[in-house]
């Protein structure tokens, strides 16, 4: 089953697809990882799409598309995949369609977590993940059992993002109204769309997702 999820920075489209993959055995797939991932390494292009991020801007449609489409041929996404970031703007959402076509896949839902804009720059600014693992917390919302510790695997050191300042997180949520909600349209009218309630608690919104995904998967629906 390929899914994507859709959402303002903050909605929990990451928070929600690690457990998506954990339960259904699908992988995750983040252009927000793969972009840090690649600044991590140093290289040019990654010293360019960082400058991007950390400004709040969108990185070229190109890039994305073509580190996308080499990442869904691995092997770990035969059972399935889960987009997490993308597509962000219409033509990226029309070149994914273009090139699922050409590897005979389809998506079977785009699911939206729909989330109140103004509430999403406190539950960023204070988000942060495990240096280890990468299990996410928060300073309010979501925090580890014991102060400090990882539950997930007892370490002890925690990054911020960089580009989790308020400022930056603003212009992100300008760049998500101006760039990527007329894509929500798009799938509507495809008829894939479905909806989640994106501020009730994380475990609400889980279950509302396990019961689509599951539904899918028992064939209730078709598709
Ligand atoms: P990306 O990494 O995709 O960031 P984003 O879309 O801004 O999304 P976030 O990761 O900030 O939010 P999320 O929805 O995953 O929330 P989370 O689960 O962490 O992209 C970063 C940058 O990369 C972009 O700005 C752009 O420059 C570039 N980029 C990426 N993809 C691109 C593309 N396709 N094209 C061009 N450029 C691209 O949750 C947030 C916090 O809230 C967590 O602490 C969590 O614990 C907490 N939380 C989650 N759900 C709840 C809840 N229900 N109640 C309370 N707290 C909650």
């Amino acid at each position: 089953m390929n899914l994507i999820l859709l959402g303002p920075p903050g909605a929990g489209k990451g928070t929600q697809a690690k457990r998506l993959q954990d339960t259904h055995g699908i992988t995750h797939l983040s252009t927000g990882d793969m972009l840090r991932a690649e600044a991590a390494s140093g290289s040019k292009l990654g010293k360019k799409a960082k400058a991007i991020m950390d400004a709040g801007g969108l990185v070229s449609d190109e890039i994305i598309i073509g580190m996308i489409s080499n990442r869904i041929d691995a092997a770990d996404c035969k059972a399935g995949f889960i987009l997490d970031g993308f597509p962000r703007t219409t033509p990226q959402a029309e070149s994914l369609d273009e090139m699922l076509d050409a590897k005979g896949l389809i998506i079977n839902y785009v699911i939206e977590i729909v989330a109140d804009n103004d509430a999403m720059v406190t539950r960023i600014t204070g988000r942060y993940t495990c240096a280890d693992c990468g299990s996410g917390y928060h300073d309010q919302f979501q925090k580890s059992a014991k102060d400090g510790v990882c539950d997930s695997c007892g370490g002890t050191r925690f990054n911020r993002r960089d580009d989790d300042k308020e400022q930056t997180v603003r212009s992100r949520l300008a760049a998500y109204q101006e760039q990527t909600v007329s894509i929500i349209t798009y799938y509507r009218n495809k008829g894939v769309l479905k909806s989640v309630e994106g501020m009730k608690a994380i475990d609400e919104i889980t279950a509302q997702l396990n019961n689509i995904v599951g539904q899918r998967k028992a064939g209730i629906e078709g598709g």
